[in-house]
């Protein structure tokens, strides 16, 4: 009763169920190449500097932090890699809306290279539209394939895509000239100065905001560069600003 087939299945010898395993074995090891090459890098973080914090002033109430905000450097390097492999089919190898894929999609991406149509948003809203999709449309959200590293840089890949090398440029060096006196030149300035580079309050500020806070919104002190910086200064020293959440 107790021996026969049925129990002698269980034995280790038994060349069936070693067989099982050994394909088992090679199901799991083929699913851990595939993961390797669908995505840019491991899918453990890489060492990244941590962002500083800085002691955000009373005058910065809940409503103005971030709904999401990186806690290290974001590398656009790592972020250009993941691009290419996983967005890059629907939103054009540069980022114009025009990848293979984005004649079926009923709705055209935006062309990530024009700051007007960057300027909107906040860093957290590319963030939050990468991890959870945007609702309607065949953008879906990544956040089981990329882990929260991987969104970032990506996100920011993204967003440098409006940010020309040249314009960063410039704007390090107008900001060294009209703005570290106050925000210090690492942006953590103390006193009542806001914290510009904390990412709690930069990666949820828009480019529109910003202008808009150096062109007179900042009431109680001389904050306003309308007269003296042109357009293209302004934004220069914007596009610089968010690289203190990225490597450009
Ligand atoms: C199947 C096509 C498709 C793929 C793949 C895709 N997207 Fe999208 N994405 C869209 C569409 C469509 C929209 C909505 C239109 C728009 O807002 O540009 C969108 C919206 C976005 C937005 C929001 C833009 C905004 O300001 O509202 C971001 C950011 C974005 N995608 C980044 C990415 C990244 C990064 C990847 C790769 C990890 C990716 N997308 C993969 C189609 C795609
Ligand atoms: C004279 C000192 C001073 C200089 C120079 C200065 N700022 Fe400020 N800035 C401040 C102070 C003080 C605040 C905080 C005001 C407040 O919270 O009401 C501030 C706030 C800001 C804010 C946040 C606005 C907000 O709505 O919270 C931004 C953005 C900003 N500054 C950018 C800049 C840039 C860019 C420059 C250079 C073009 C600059 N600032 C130069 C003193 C300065």
């Amino acid at each position: 009763m107790t021996s026969g087939r049925r129990s002698g299945c269980r034995s280790a010898r038994c060349v069936l169920c070693r067989r099982y395993v050994l394909l088992g074995l090679i199901i799991a090891w083929a699913l851990v190449l595939e993961s390797c090459s669908f995505f840019a890098g491991s899918a453990a973080p890489e060492p990244r500097p941590t962002l500083p914090l800085a002691t955000l002033p009373a005058s910065l109430g809940q409503r103005d932090i971030a709904e999401f905000y990186p806690t290290e450097l974001a590398s656009v390097g790592t972020g250009r890699q993941i691009y290419g492999k996983l967005c890059a089919e629907c939103h054009g190898e540069e980022g114009a809306g025009d990848g293979p894929r984005s004649r079926q999609l009923g709705i055209n991406p935006k062309d990530f290279g024009d700051h007007n149509l960057r300027d909107d948003v906040p860093p957290s809203w590319y963030y939050r539209a990468i991890t959870k999709g945007v609702v309607g449309t065949a953008m879906l959200g990544w956040e089981s394939q990329l882990i929260e590293q991987q969104r970032w840089d990506v996100t920011f890949f993204t967003w440098s895509l409006a940010s020309s090398a040249e314009s960063i440029a410039r704007g390090r060096e107008l900001y060294a000239e009209e703005c570290a006196v106050c925000h210090g030149s690492d942006g953590l300035g103390g006193g009542p100065a806001a914290s510009l580079a904390d990412p709690r309050y930069l990666a949820g500020r828009s480019g529109e905001e910003l202008l808009d806070a150096i062109t007179g919104r900042v009431t109680n002190v001389d904050h306003d560069w309308s007269s003296e910086l042109t357009n293209a200064e302004q934004r220069s020293i914007i596009n610089y600003l968010w690289t203190f959440l990225y490597a450009p």
